[in-house]
């Protein structure tokens, strides 16, 4: 007779590297799976990500996860990354479609922004002087946001939280420094209006509810 196995605490116990809300921010999915996972990434993306904190065309970390980089995870050797890789690569595809998806990124190197809307507006004045017009870093690939994943998500939680919050993180060529921009004279609409300009610029997301998510963000903080 086959070992009985109970299927919701499998379900459970894999459910934990989907990904979780965790001080506002989303932890995101570590499964295998290519949309919502790690599937879409290829090892050397993944080691960049975990021994820098940055990956291209993935995004910046940042949050609790900035602090795990810069403190820790930065100083393993590249054997103990090439383990963490490996491992991450075991984990068994999990979809969890609330969330935090790869998108596709519109054809990067849009150079003219344009200028009809509140938000695209907003950003030319006060993101593009370090993200640039069509969203590279400007002094590092740090601030590159072509293909972050906080952009990618509907309820845009990840990039709210940046903006709420900012975001630091020690690297090797020094501190990574991302401004807040609460008490700074941007109204919860003027934020609203650059995150879905941002969503819907860079990446395939359709926003909804963005001044909701960073009233929400505010809260939390
Ligand atoms: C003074 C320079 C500066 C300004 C101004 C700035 N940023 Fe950033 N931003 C950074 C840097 C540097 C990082 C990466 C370091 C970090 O996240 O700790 C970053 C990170 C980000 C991230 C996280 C990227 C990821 O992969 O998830 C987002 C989103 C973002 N910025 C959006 C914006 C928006 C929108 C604005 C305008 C409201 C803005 N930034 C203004 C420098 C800046």
């Amino acid at each position: 007779m086959p070992y009985p196995t109970h299927p919701h605490l499998r379900l459970d116990s894999s459910r934990a590297l989907g990904g979780n809300i965790i001080n506002g921010w989303r932890a995101y999915n570590l499964t295998s799976d290519r949309q919502s996972g790690l599937g879409a990434w290829s090892d050397a993306e993944l080691a960049q990500y975990l021994s820098t904190g940055h990956a291209d065309g993935h995004g910046t970390a940042t949050g609790d996860m900035a602090d795990v980089v810069g403190h820790s995870l930065r100083y393993l050797s590249a054997p103990d990354i090439h383990a963490m890789v490996v491992y991450l690569r075991s984990i068994p595809p999990l979809h969890t479609a609330e969330d935090a998806l790869e998108r596709t990124t519109p054809p990067a190197g849009d150079a003219a922004l344009p200028q009809n809307t509140r938000g695209a507006r907003l950003y030319a004045s006060t993101c593009a002087g370090c993200h640039m017009a069509d969203g590279t870093g400007r002094q590092s690939s740090f601030a590159t946001i072509t293909g972050a994943r906080s952009l990618g998500a509907d309820n845009g939680r990840n990039l709210v939280q940046v903006l709420v919050q900012g975001s630091g993180m020690q690297t090797a060529t020094g501190v990574q420094i991302m401004p807040h921009f609460v008490g700074g004279g941007l109204s919860d609409r003027d934020l609203a209006d650059i995150a879905s300009f941002v969503m819907t610029h860079f990446t395939t997301a359709t926003p909804h509810n963005m001044e909701q998510a960073v009233q929400d963000a505010k809260r939390a903080n």
